[in-house]
């Protein structure tokens, strides 16, 4: 994978989540410049030094540092400042702190660059979103989340295992809320060109186990947090994803968290669709085809959401 010439990423935020997403970035060649941005200075230079040592290795520049400095001519820019789940606690808990956390930081991050997509990737991601849109005042395609792009590939691996076949053949998203109302459009899952229902391989999926495959995605972050006690690779490598779509103008659909504004009659809230990420942003694709009980399930989720914000006061 070439790099994306004359491009520069600035994560901010240099914990687990920002420091494994540059790293990814670089990687993958994302980004022709990747910056890291923190208040806390030195374990962001740290960070940035240990990501430099590297660079033999890699084709983009680093640098990074506690001044806001750093942010200027980013082109993107991925908050992932925050406080982050303790073992148990759902997303939805951080809502007060980090979106505190945003109102400050995020008229600083225009200020320097006033032109950059933000990418939201803090949780709650889909409540940070609503709150992100309303501090800046930004069109909604140029501030959005990371939503399900992460969940969705959660799904795909999953599926794969299952069906045997590799992950790129699975055509499966996960939609609505990156947290526990999240649920897979199984109305349109395919294997290849065959509906999930239809697929034989050694043994059909049967209802039971696609809910149980649900089940598992909702869960996948709770269990690596029992464990680890945060995720990092995963969502690094899916910022990493959505970064090289809109500094390549890739044109990908990918499951991005937009505010919407009258698909499925819902308004104000954000949440995960298929979107079309390109340079001009995220646009969230309004003929995503779902059968009723889906359309159910996303209202459903677009409340839980709601009731969020709700509790903030903004
Ligand atoms: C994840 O799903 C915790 O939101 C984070 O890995």
């Amino acid at each position: 994978m070439g790099v994306v010439e004359n491009s520069k990423l600035c994560v901010v935020g240099a914990g687990s989540v920002g420091s494994s997403l540059a790293y990814a970035a670089l990687i993958r060649g994302s980004a022709s410049e990747v910056s890291l941005y923190d208040v806390a200075a030195p374990k962001v230079e740290a960070e940035v030094l240990d990501l430099a040592h590297g660079t033999q290795f890699t084709n983009a520049r680093v640098g990074g540092g506690a001044d806001l400095a750093v942010v200027e001519g980013s082109h993107v820019i991925v908050v992932t400042a925050g406080a982050k789940q303790q073992p148990g606690q759902t997303r939805l808990e951080l809502a007060g702190t980090n979106a505190g956390i945003l109102e400050d930081l995020l008229p600083k991050l225009l200020e320097r660059a006033p032109n950059a997509i933000i990418v939201l990737v803090t949780n709650p991601v889909d409540v940070l979103t609503v709150v992100a849109q309303r501090i800046t005042g930004l069109p909604a395609n140029r501030i959005f989340g990371s939503g399900t792009v992460l969940d969705t590939s959660r799904l795909r691996w999953l599926l794969a295992r299952r069906a045997g076949v590799t992950t790129s053949s699975v055509h499966a998203d996960i939609v609505g809320e990156h947290g526990d109302t999240e649920f897979p459009l199984w109305s349109n899952a395919r294997i290849g060109p065959v509906p999930i229902l239809e697929w034989r391989g050694s043994e059909p999926f049967t209802r039971p186990e696609l809910d149980e495959i649900a089940y598992d995605v909702r869960n996948a972050a709770y269990q690596v947090i029992r464990g680890k006690g945060a995720t990092n690779y995963a969502i690094g490598l899916s910022g990493a994803r959505i970064v090289e779509a809109l500094l390549g103008d890739e044109h990908a659909v990918l499951p991005v968290s937009t505010v919407l504004s009258g698909i499925r009659g819902l308004e104000g809230v954000a949440l995960s669709l298929p979107s079309v990420v390109s340079g001009d942003g995220a646009h969230p694709v309004a003929e995503t085809p779902m059968s009723a009980d889906e359309e159910g399930l996303l209202a459903a989720s677009a409340d839980a959401i709601r009731a969020s914000v709700a509790t903030l006061g903004m």
